[in-house]
């Protein structure tokens, strides 16, 4: 008896350490499907004024746009720092201040995280201007195009998403690389908008029998984290490759793998390492996983976070309404604070404009600062 109660407050203590690990480890989790965000983008009636196709015009400005390049911080900084100026238009359009549960919160910061992961938008025309012009129509088929007697493509008609095709290109590249070498071709050159736009053709133009429709994949950045691990691109790329890069959308990555593909297949059989081949499912994670290098943004940084909640919120929290720092700080982690924080804006709102006291705005990595900042206990 004694043993097993010794075990089970042993195993506890474990547990509670790995768990407070876990939290210092990562500030935020990556998500496993970004794409769930939508539901509360739509429920929530962000749509009424922010609208998803980028040449529409609509009342709010242009998500897609104006948020890439921007990790979850730098989101919710813009969500929080724009937030009078949504309410009034909220007010006007009869909309009441969305409140957020933290799951909410969560699912739509990722959900505005990954708009521009697909952002090509291709067009028929292209598609064709692009598959006779290059290289594949030498080798290539598709409906009445390309070479007689080519391998078609057309068995890619029942597919709405290219990320099909960009599987199949990586899939099958290396033997198309001998194809190439033996022909004296060089490496043929492909963009994100060139594969949205083929694929598109391919849907068109192709003659297939097979009627049925394979629609889009989102993606999910938590598998193609494994993906990543488990297949050993960590052996040659020391991070995620995006590493201090800047945004690409899912077709210019899947495009970077077909560029790198031929140097990558080489040093990999130089390496004694079997080349992968990936299931669509597979590979629309991993290039999801690449995509999201940048979502937790930097490690936050405490100092400046004092800073930036001295000029912004000591006036109320410490000698104002609002509840003092220290009944705030070190007691929520960072996804609680974000909630409560959006949840309270409004009456923080109606109390600034009684005061006079103008809305704090975020700018850079002050956001992610002030957070860190909050999180962390008072140890001094
Ligand atoms: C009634 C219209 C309206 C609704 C509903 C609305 N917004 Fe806005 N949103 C705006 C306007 C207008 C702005 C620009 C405000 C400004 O210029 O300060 C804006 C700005 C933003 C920004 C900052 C963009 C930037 O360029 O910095 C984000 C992020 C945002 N909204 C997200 C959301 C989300 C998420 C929802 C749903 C919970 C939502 N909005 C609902 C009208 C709206
Ligand atoms: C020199 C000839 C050649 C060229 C040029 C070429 N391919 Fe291929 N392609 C092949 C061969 C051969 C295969 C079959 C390889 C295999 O079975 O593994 C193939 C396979 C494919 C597949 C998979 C087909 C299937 O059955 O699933 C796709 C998709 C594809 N190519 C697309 C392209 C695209 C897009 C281009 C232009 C960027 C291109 N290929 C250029 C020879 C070529
Ligand atoms: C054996 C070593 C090796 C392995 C394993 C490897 N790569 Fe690479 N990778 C390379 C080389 C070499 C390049 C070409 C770099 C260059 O062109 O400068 C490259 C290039 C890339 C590029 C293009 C980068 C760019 O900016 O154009 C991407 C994306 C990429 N790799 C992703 C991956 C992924 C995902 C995996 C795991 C599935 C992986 N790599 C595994 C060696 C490797
Ligand atoms: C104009 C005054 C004012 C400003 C400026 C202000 N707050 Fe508040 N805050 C309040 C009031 C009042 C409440 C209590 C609202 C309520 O209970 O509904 C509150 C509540 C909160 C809460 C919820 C506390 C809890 O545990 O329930 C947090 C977190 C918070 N504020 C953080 C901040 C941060 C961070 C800033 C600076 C970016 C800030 N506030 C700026 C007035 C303000």
């Amino acid at each position: 008896m004694k043993h097993i109660k010794y075990l089970t407050i042993m195993l506890i203590t474990i547990f509670l350490s790995l768990s407070a690990f876990c939290l210092a480890e990562e500030a935020i989790k990556l998500p496993d499907s970004p794409m769930n965000g939508l539901t509360i983008f739509l429920e929530k009636r962000c749509i009424k004024c922010h609208s998803l196709q980028s040449d529409e015009k609509t009342f709010g400005p242009d998500l897609i746009r104006s948020l890439k390049n921007d990790d979850i911080f730098q989101i919710y900084g813009k969500l929080w720092s724009h937030s009078p100026q949504m309410f009034k238009y909220m007010e006007k359009k009869d909309i009441s201040h969305p409140i957020f549960k933290r799951d909410e919160m969560k699912a739509v910061l990722d959900f505005l995280y990954f708009l521009n992961f697909f952002t090509e938008k291709g067009d028929v025309e292209s598609g064709r201007a692009f598959f006779t012009n290059s290289i594949c129509s030498k080798c290539h088929a598709i409906g009445r195009h390309g070479k007689r007697d080519g391998i078609s493509l057309d068995k890619y008609k029942i597919y709405m998403s290219p990320i099909y095709l960009a599987t199949s290109l990586w899939n099958h590249g290396l033997d198309m690389k001998f194809q190439l070498s033996a022909r004296k071709y060089g490496w043929p050159e492909l963009k994100g908008a060139d594969l949205s736009s083929l694929s598109q053709f391919i849907v068109d133009f192709a003659t297939e029998m097979d009627t049925r429709r394979v629609y889009s994949l989102s993606g999910s950045p938590v598998k193609g984290k494994m993906v990543f691990e488990d297949i050993g691109c960590l052996s040659c790329h020391k991070k995620n490759v995006y590493y201090d890069k800047r945004q690409k959308s899912a077709l210019d990555i899947a495009s970077d793998m077909w560029k790198g593909g031929p140097k990558m297949w080489t040093a990999m059989k130089s390496g004694g390492m079997k080349i992968p081949e990936f299931t669509a499912d597979e590979f629309v994670d991993l290039v999801a996983y690449l995509y999201f290098i940048n979502y937790p943004g930097r490690e936050g940084d405490e100092d400046s976070g004092k800073e930036v909640f001295d000029n912004n919120c000591s006036r109320c929290h410490d000698n104002g309404p609002g509840p003092v720092l220290k009944e705030i700080r070190g007691r929520h982690d960072y996804l609680d604070l974000m909630t409560t924080m959006w949840n309270h804006s409004e009456d923080m709102l109606n109390v600034a404009k009684e005061k006079g006291v103008t809305w704090p705005r975020f700018l850079g990595h002050d956001m992610n600062d002030l957070l860190k900042f909050l999180v962390t206990k008072d140890n001094r």
